[in-house]
This record gives C-alpha cells, sequence and structure tokens, in this order.
C-alpha cells in the first residue's frame, strides 16, 4: 500500500539503513511496537532525549522507557534481580516494562530518567523495532509517539498527524496488534504494577509466586506520569454509560447495542483482548468524525479489562 504522508516510509534494507543514520546523528524516528507507536531517540545522548521531550510537549519530570534488544545489553546499566528474570523468560520480547535500579556508572542519560535512581526497561517484540535495536550501540528512549497526555497512535499515519512536518521519518510497520501500551511493573522493592496491560496481574503472580500489589494512588508519585490526565482524545469521555444521544459518539462492548452511525463496537464478541487493541483506533476515528463528546459503556473490571479502565477512566478525568 502507498504511504500517503511523503515522511511515512515503508520497511526495507534501505530504510533501515537511514534509521540508523538518524538516529546515530542523535535525530528522531517514529517506530512501530507492538502495543503502540513509539518516538525513538539514542537513550545515551542529551541531545536525542530533550528533543522527545520538546517534541512531545512533556514535562521533564516524566521519565522516558528505555528500549532494549535483550538484557545482556542493558547489564552496564541496570540493576537486574531475580524477579526481573522470572519475568523475563517468561513474557519478553513483549509488551512489559520493568523498573528497575539503574547501575552508578550506567550510560543511560540522566533526562531520560527525570534525575531518578531508577530506570524503566523494556524489550519490545515488532519485528522492525528488533531490526534496528540489533544495528546500534546504543538503547532507545521512547516514549508513545503522541503529544503528551493525547491518545497513543497505533499506526504510522496517526502519528504522522500527531507531530506534521516535526517528525522526519515515520515507519510504517503496521497496525499495534496489542493497542495499548505495555504493563508497567516496579521491581525495585516488592513488585508493585504502577499501569495495568494485556500481561494481566494474574499471570504476574502465577510467575513471581508471591503478591503483586497495584499501586495505591494515596502513595507517594512513583510514576509522575502516571497520575496527570493521559490518554485523552480531545473531547470529553464519559464512562459507564448505557444510551448516548444521536449527536455524540457512542463506545459499546459486545452484542446488546443498537448499531446506530454513531455507535462504535470495542468487541462484538465482548473479548477484551480485542476490545483493548481497537480502543485507541476507535477514539481517533470519532474525534476525527468531529463527534463533540464520547460515551462508553461499561467494561467488565477483570483480566484486561482493568487495563482498558484504567485508561478510560484517565481520558474521562
Ligand atoms: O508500550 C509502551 O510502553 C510504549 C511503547 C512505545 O514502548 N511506550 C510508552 O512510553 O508507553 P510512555 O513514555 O508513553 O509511558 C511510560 C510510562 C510513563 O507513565 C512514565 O511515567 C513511566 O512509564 N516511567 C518511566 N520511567 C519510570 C521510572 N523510572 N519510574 C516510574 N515510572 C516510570
Ligand atoms: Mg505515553
Amino acid at each position: 500500500m502507498k504511504n500517503i504522508y511523503s515522511n511515512i516510509f515503508s520497511f526495507n534494507k534501505k530504510i533501515l539503513g537511514k534509521s540508523i543514520k538518524i538516529l546515530k546523528k542523535g535525530n528522531l524516528v517514529g517506530l512501530p511496537t507492538e502495543t503502540v507507536y513509539g518516538l525513538a531517540g539514542n537513550a545515551y545522548l542529551k541531545k536525542s532525549i530533550n528533543k522527545i521531550y520538546k517534541l512531545k510537549k512533556r514535562t521533564s519530570k516524566n521519565p522516558l522507557i528505555v528500549h532494549y534488544l535483550k538484557y545482556e545489553d542493558a547489564n552496564e546499566d541496570i540493576d537486574f534481580n531475580d524477579d526481573f528474570f522470572k519475568l523475563y523468560k517468561k513474557f519478553c520480547p513483549g509488551p512489559i516494562t520493568f523498573i528497575l535500579k539503574k547501575k552508578k556508572d550506567s550510560k543511560i542519560n540522566n533526562n531520560v530518567t527525570a534525575k531518578l535512581d531508577t530506570v524503566a526497561v523494556r524489550f519490545p517484540s515488532h519485528k522492525v523495532v528488533r531490526a534496528i535495536l540489533k544495528k546500534l550501540d546504543f538503547p532507545l528512549a521512547m516514549p508513545s509517539a503522541n503529544m503528551s497526555k493525547k491518545v497513543s497512535p497505533v499506526d504510522a499515519v496517526s502519528v504522522a498527524e500527531e507531530f506534521k512536518k516535526k517528525l522526519k521519518f515515520i515507519i510504517n510497520g503496521g497496525k499495534s496488534k496489542i493497542g495499548i501500551e505495555s504493563t508497567v511493573i516496579d521491581l525495585t522493592d516488592k513488585p508493585k504494577i504502577l499501569r495495568p496491560g494485556i500481561i494481566s496481574h494474574k499471570q504476574l503472580k502465577k510467575v513471581l509466586k508471591k503478591k503483586v500489589n497495584y499501586v495505591n494512588k494515596n502513595s507517594k508519585i512513583k510514576s509522575p506520569g502516571m497520575l496527570t490526565k493521559h490518554y485523552s482524545p480531545g473531547i470529553p469521555v464519559y464512562i459507564n454509560q448505557k444510551t448516548v444521544k444521536k449527536d455524540h459518539a457512542f463506545i459499546s462492548f459486545g452484542k446488546n447495542f443498537k448499531r446506530d452511525k454513531n455507535t462504535f463496537n470495542l468487541s462484538k464478541n465482548s473479548n477484551l483482548k480485542e476490545a483493548a487493541s481497537n480502543l485507541y483506533a476507535i477514539f481517533r476515528k470519532i474525534k476525527n468524525l468531529k463527534y463533540k463528546k464520547i460515551y462508553v459503556a461499561k467494561i467488565p473490571n477483570k483480566g484486561i479489562g482493568i487495563a482498558i479502565n484504567d485508561r478510560l477512566r484517565r481520558a474521562s478525568d
């Protein structure tokens, strides 16, 4: 398929070479991952990191995730522990981010971690980002490729529309299969989920064989970006709704809803995984259709539903 924006490129050997060049120079590229698209830069280079914060209009107090091909590449930057290795073995590469202690002589730029002594680490599974990481001798700092506090993009066109001409190079890797951001788990002390995702509390508990907590909303701010308003489609969102007026959009789930023009179904079969993968794409579609408000049906609060409700709650705050 032809790319409709001149800054979107299909992946091939030439484009791989070009993206390596751009990253080595300290510039940014938009990259597909299995969760959502990311805005990537050299995690060791201050210049690249500052560009990421600036382009996203993100506060420098909200740290970035560092992406590696495999844990061996991170040995000099990060202090790994037993809990990490258990989860790594089971879920990596894949949609999970670990908060771990940063090593004293780590090369990760201080601005990546907002000067904290911990780092968020992820090993993505998407073949495009893996092919790129394989060719680099530095890891990639990569937040979701959206303006701060807005909805994460799940395709290359959404990234192009987010940053317009300010981002010169985006690789098209198809639609992100998972569709919501990685599960973030803090392993610096007793395991704690900071951001729910596709990898669920139950799966984590089973592998770690110990209690796993959700971060307590009233506890000291562990992750600055977790508490402010996030994932906003830019119009008001109302959750746990049963009906909607004709001129507003309704996001439904399951079979028991009318199929009106203004209704967008997350999953007709009430499949939560499918619902998660459709959520952000539907948010964007509704916004592009110029609806002024979004009403959302109640989503079961179990398994992946916990991650979906987390995003909906933040979008509606
Ligand atoms: O799926 C994903 O994780 C995507 C793809 C592109 O990899 N990335 C992503 O990055 O969602 P971002 O920057 O949008 O979200 C990272 C979250 C933020 O809420 C941030 O506050 C938190 O991780 N975080 C980063 N470093 C942290 C740290 N040292 N301690 C606690 N939280 C941290
Ligand atoms: Mg984000």
